[in-house]
């Protein structure tokens, strides 16, 4: 290597890792293909229910060709996604691996994750024509169904979270939505989030916002296949001149930071709620500066905000591109300026902080 590189010598050690983190990556994003293909044709489910089988066996069971799948499998073994026993030629899904790729209820089932990164892909050429511009994509504009990937990735946490940790640690406010409330879900995009609150709090009336049509249609339609259309019922609306007064509750979840107006938006929420009110803020779990951000979270987050967080702020007015990983104390000043005197982080989890404002 040395006779092709000039400048200050190589450290040897130095060099070989960080090849040994090229190649993972470049794994990683190979995977990205094979792991939404699995899932598309079903093959963890099958493996999941199923339990261990040769290529031929999952091949009849998929109703797929074996050769194409035999390809598939040897690539997971040698991922680590699935194991591979030679005495038997069978494949199987570690109930580890399952909790990622097969169990929908799991709290770390990140199949939404891989759509993510397909549509960041597909995000590319907007992105980048964005970077010599200046200017945004609008969410409505995003490549791909980027807003049924972002669904899907969120999900999982607010199904394990939301109604067991996140709402109860917040200052009175499960023995109000136990009595009946008043609820704004601002920014709801796919409505899982207000789908669930309103599954978990029949006498509470739920009503989701978003300025985007199509997910406010998607909204729609989740809530009456989960039962819940007489408590909740989603409308287009803007964060900063939804209607509707008297709030109990508002929340957020993981949109304040893709606003344009994120501070004019707190403003709007503190009047729409009543004097007693709450605004939840569920936001992408971030420190306040970059070193605290390189992990392997901040990585994925900086990669999702470049690609759609600020280019969906700078679609909009003011264009404040907060960003994904803005911190606690940047999101504190955006809160404070909308005229809430009280803020704390209520909980946390790896990937979320949740805030609790009060007026
Ligand atoms: C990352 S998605 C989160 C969606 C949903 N809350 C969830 O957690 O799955 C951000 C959402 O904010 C919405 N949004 C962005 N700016 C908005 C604004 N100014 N007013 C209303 N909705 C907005 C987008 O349409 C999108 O649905």
């Amino acid at each position: 290597m040395s006779s092709v590189q000039s400048g200050p010598a190589l450290d040897e050690a130095k060099f070989n890792a960080f090849i040994g983190q090229m190649l993972s990556d470049l794994g990683g994003a190979s995977s990205i293909a094979m792991v939404r293909m699995g899932d598309a044709l079903g093959f963890y489910k099958e493996l999941y229910e199923k339990g261990p089988m040769t290529s031929d066996e999952l091949a009849k069971s998929a109703r797929v060709d074996e050769r194409y799948l035999r390809e598939w499998l040897s690539n997971q073994a040698a991922s680590n996604y699935l194991t591979y026993d030679a005495a038997s030629s069978t494949f199987s899904l570690p109930p580890e691996q399952a909790m990622i790729f097969a169990n929908e209820e799991s709290p770390v089932y990140m199949m939404g994750g891989f759509d993510l990164m397909a549509a960041l892909l597909d995000n590319q050429p907007k992105v980048q024509a964005a970077f010599k511009s200046g200017k945004g994509v609008a969410w409505g504009d995003q490549a791909g169904c980027m807003f049924c990937a972002v669904a899907r990735f969120f999900r999982p946490g607010y199904l394990n979270h939301l109604v067991g940790t996140w709402l109860p640690a917040l200052d009175g406010v499960v023995d109000k939505l136990k009595r009946g409330a008043r609820v704004a879900d601002v920014g709801c995009g796919h409505g899982w989030s207000t789908v669930l609150m309103a599954k978990a709090f029949p006498k509470s009336q739920f009503i989701g916002y978003d300025f985007h049509p199509g997910s406010i249609e998607n909204a729609r339609a989740h809530a009456e296949s989960h039962g819940v259309s007489s408590n909740a019922r989603f409308e287009v609306g803007l964060a900063k001149d939804y209607p509707g007064k008297d709030f109990d509750l508002v929340t957020c979840f993981d949109c304040l930071h893709d606003m344009g107006d994120p501070a004019g938006a707190a403003a709007h929420i503190r009047q729409s709620l009543k004097p007693d009110g709450t605004w939840m803020i569920v936001e992408p779990m971030a420190g306040d500066t970059l070193q605290q951000n390189m992990n392997p979270v901040g990585r994925l987050y900086y990669a999702a905000s470049t690609m759609i967080c600020l280019p969906t702020s700078r679609s909009q007015e003011v264009g404040a591109a907060l960003g994904a990983q803005a911190g606690e104390a940047r999101l504190r000043e955006v809160i404070e300026k909308g005229g809430f005197s009280k803020v704390r982080r209520a909980t946390e989890t790896p990937f979320n902080m949740i805030l609790e404002a009060r007026p």
